[in-house]
Parts: C-alpha cells; structure tokens; sequence
C-alpha cells in the first residue's frame, strides 16, 4: 500500500512522503515558475509529436493541448497555485493538466523525462535571454554611434596610464566602446548557433524505445536538429555558461564604460554631463548631482561573473547524465540575466542622454603636452633625426615648458632652439591638437575622417 502522501507522479515505490526540510531543499517551483511558457511550450511540442506518430490518439492529444492552454493562461493572469510539494514547474503543471482534462494528462511523459524536458525549458529560456542580449547590444551600439558622429571631430585628451597621452577625437572614443560591444554581439550570435539544438526526446538519458520524432519537437521549437548525443543532451549547461561568459565579457565592458562616466561627469573633469533621468541627488548636499546608474552598471559586472563561476562550480566534477545538482544552473542565470538586460539598457539611456562638454574637453584635450608626439615626429620628419634622439629633444622641451609653467605651444622659438638648434617656426604648425588628431590617418585612428569611415561601417553592418 502506498502511502496517501507520498509523491503523486513517483509515489509508487514510496511508503511515506518528504521530510518537511528534504521538501525545502528540493523543490524548485520557487523559481523555475519562471519557465512556464517554455515547459508548456515543450509538452504542446511533444504531445503533438506523440499524435503524429501514433503514440498518443488524436483526441488526447487535441485535450492535452487545450489543457495546456488554459494552464498558460491561468499562469499568464496569475490564477495557477503553484505547490511545493510538487516540486518543480514540470509536475506542477501535469498535475494541473490532470485535473483539468483527466486521464489523457498522464500519457503527455510518455517517451520523455523530466531530464530532457528542463534542459528543453531551460535552453529555450536562455535562448530568449541571448535574443534580448542581442538587441540590447544593438540598441547600445546605435546610441554610441549618434554619439560618436555628433562629435566625430571634438577632440579630448586620450589616455593611458589614465594620465594625458595624446589628443583623440570624442567620436574615436565612442566607437572603441561600439568595437567591444560588437565583439559581445558576435559572441552572443555565435552562442546562439552553438546552442540551438534540442534536447527534447533524449529522455532520461539512453533515449525512449518509442518511436517519436525527435526532428519535429525540434522543428516545432525553433531548434535547428536534435542534439545528437542523449547523455550529452540531458547532461549539457553548455549554453547557459556561454550566455554567462558573453554576459560577464560585456558587463565588464559596461563596467569599464561606467567608470569613464563617473571620472568624467565628476567636479574635475566635467567632460559629461548626465541627464537628469540617469542621475540622483543628495539627501544632504543639495549640490549634488550623482552617477548612480553608472555606478550601478560598473557593480552588476560583481554578480554576473559570479553567476558565471558559480554555474562552473555546479557542473565541474559531474559524472554523465543529470545530477539533481543541476538544478542549481537556474536562479543564478536568472539573476544574471535580468541585471544584465538592465544594465544594458541603462546605459543605452545613459549614452542617449549624455551631452558632451565639448569647450572642456577640448581644453583638456591641448594640456599635460599632449602633442609631445606630434613634436618629436616632426623632429624625425622634418630634421631627420632618428626618433630616439627626437624622444629625447622633445622631453627636454617638455622639461622646460614645465619649468616656466607654460605648454609646448607657448615655447618661443628661441627657448626651443636653445634645445635644437634646427627648429624652425614650421614646428608650431604641428602643436595645435587639431592638427594632431588630423593627422593621425592610419587605418583605425582618430582622425575624424577614419572615425566617420568606421561609423559608416558600423552603420552599414547593422543595417
Ligand atoms: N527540477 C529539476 C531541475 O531543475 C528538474 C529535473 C528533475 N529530474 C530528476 N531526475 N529529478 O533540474
């Protein structure tokens, strides 16, 4: 005899039902509620697979899929009383669909398993997450690059070190953020190749004596073929630890992003000005106008890489097939995700918003000598020196403007003679930044007209 509580779906070989703390630490409805759609979804693939191929009769099949309907949308309005005893989404929902069309409802697991059901649920889930990532990038990208051709040719101080290295264009600035989020967007797409193979129909783990199609549930979902391995389909979290590397790859750039924003929307710098959307005030200072979405952004890179080594932690050292470890893969990609897709579009918002100070960025674009360079390539250009002694002349020139408390440009000629004999007037031609961010014509500088033809490219990529 079986006892009155132990499991409904596994009861048969049980005497007595769950520990109130074995309960607990086994149940996942708590969170992966959170797949119903893909978990009906995969049972209306399946039961119509199971129809097509006589598994199943038609009019069960045709119940089973109007049970399931009218589950989704009861989850969908919030009527569905999801129970803890049932443990996880996928015997929360065949325990509804039992008491909503009866019978038919339990020969829905026929040739499937729990097993390959939530590494379906779950790819699918994660597969829309990579298709919001996805648009998420391109909405970003297309933000930097109104920024990047509004001001193509304002020049700033680029950096290295974070100390002045040389002039750079404001547009060349934003196009090596539109580079790395371009490179998180390829990443992004190729996971999505990579993964869209379908897991349903490996069943526990060997495969069902069944003859289903495993073809059609694939086609009916989206996937591009089965998966081809029954243990690897049931075993792989593959995809959700490429959508955390991607994820974590990107919110490092967000991160390094955000860091920009704050040194640059600061007292000192004011090179931004953030809008008032993205910004908070003081409970006390009533000055002050805070970065906090940037700062925000420049954290979620803490528990998006943590989801990322969390997930390795789960799957390192798993035998084949499933472990109930496995299901620990979930709420750390959830949390994940939705800071991911927030951080993103924050900074979408940040970036349209943001005015460039282009006077400030322009003054400090001409200090800390910043077109040394530019004065020891003329040395080598026109002197013929060789560069390193150019190097050399330069440094005591930037030696001496610093002693009198001046920058290159404000040198006479005859300081600089007193360094060189060789210099002539000509050599002021090439201290204006202008002039050094014009020059810089190599293929991926910052010369205007280079950051135009990239922004060109980008816009012809993205279509
Ligand atoms: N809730 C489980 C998970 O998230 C579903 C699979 C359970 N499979 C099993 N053999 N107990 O991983």
């Amino acid at each position: 005899m079986t006892d009155q509580t132990s499991n409904k779906m596994w009861g048969g070989r049980f005497a007595a039902g769950p520990d109130a703390i074995m309960e607990a630490i086994n149940a996942s409805i708590g969170f992966d509620k959170r797949m119903a759609a893909q978990d009906i979804a995969g049972s209306r693939a399946h039961a119509a697979m199971l129809a097509a191929q006589g598994i199943i009769s038609d009019s069960d099949a045709e119940a089973i899929r109007e049970g399931l309907l009218t589950i989704l949308s009861e989850i969908e309005e919030g009527r569905f009383a999801f129970s803890t005893a049932l443990e996880d989404i996928h015997m929360n929902v065949e325990a509804r669909l039992k008491e909503v069309i009866g019978e038919p409802a339990g020969r829905l697991h026929t040739g499937r398993s729990r097993n390959d059901q939530v590494a379906t649920d779950f790819k699918l889930w994660v597969r829309d997450q990579l298709d919001a990532f996805e648009s998420g990038l391109i909405a970003l990208i297309q933000a930097l690059l109104g920024q990047a051709e509004a001001g193509a040719d304002w020049v700033m101080p680029g950096f290295t070190h974070l100390q002045t290295a040389q002039p750079v264009t404001w547009g060349h600035h934003m196009m090596a953020y539109v580079e790395m989020f371009g490179r998180d967007l390829s990443r992004v797409r190729d996971a999505r190749v990579r993964m869209n193979e379908s897991p349903l129909g490996a069943a526990a783990l060997a495969g069902t004596s069944f003859p289903i199609d495993r073809h059609m549930t694939a086609d009916a979902l989206g996937f591009d073929r089965p998966a081809a391995n029954s243990l690897d389909a049931v075993s792989d979290r593959d995809f959700a630890l490429e959508f955390l590397g991607a994820a974590s790859i990107c919110a490092m750039h967000l991160s390094r992003f955000a860091e920009e924003l704050v040194i640059w929307s600061s007292a000192q710098f004011r090179f931004v000005a953030l809008s008032d959307r993205f910004s908070t005030g003081s409970s006390i200072m009533p000055q002050k106008k805070n970065p906090d979405a940037a700062e925000l952004i420049r954290a979620k890179v803490g528990r998006i890489f943590g989801a990322n080594t969390a997930l390795m932690m789960v799957m390192k050292g798993l035998p084949l097939t499933y472990s109930k470890d496995m299901q620990e893969d979930k709420e750390q990609v959830f949390d994940a995700a939705d800071n991911l897709m927030l951080a993103l579009a924050a900074m979408e918002g940040m970036v349209r918003d943001m005015t460039g100070n282009r006077e400030n960025l322009a003054a400090a674009a001409g200090s800390g000598f910043s077109t040394a360079t530019d004065l020891a390539d003329w040395l080598v250009r026109v002197l013929g020196l060789p560069f390193r002694d150019a190097h050399h002349v330069t440094g005591s020139l930037v030696a001496m403007a610093e002693a009198k408390g001046c920058d290159l440009p404000d040198l006479t000629l005859e300081q600089m003679q007193s360094v060189h004999n060789d210099i002539t007037q000509d050599v002021f031609g090439v201290l204006g930044v202008e002039n050094s961010v014009n020059s810089r014509m190599s293929y991926g500088g910052t010369a205007p007209e280079q950051v135009r033809g990239q922004i060109a490219r980008w816009k012809g990529l993205l279509g």
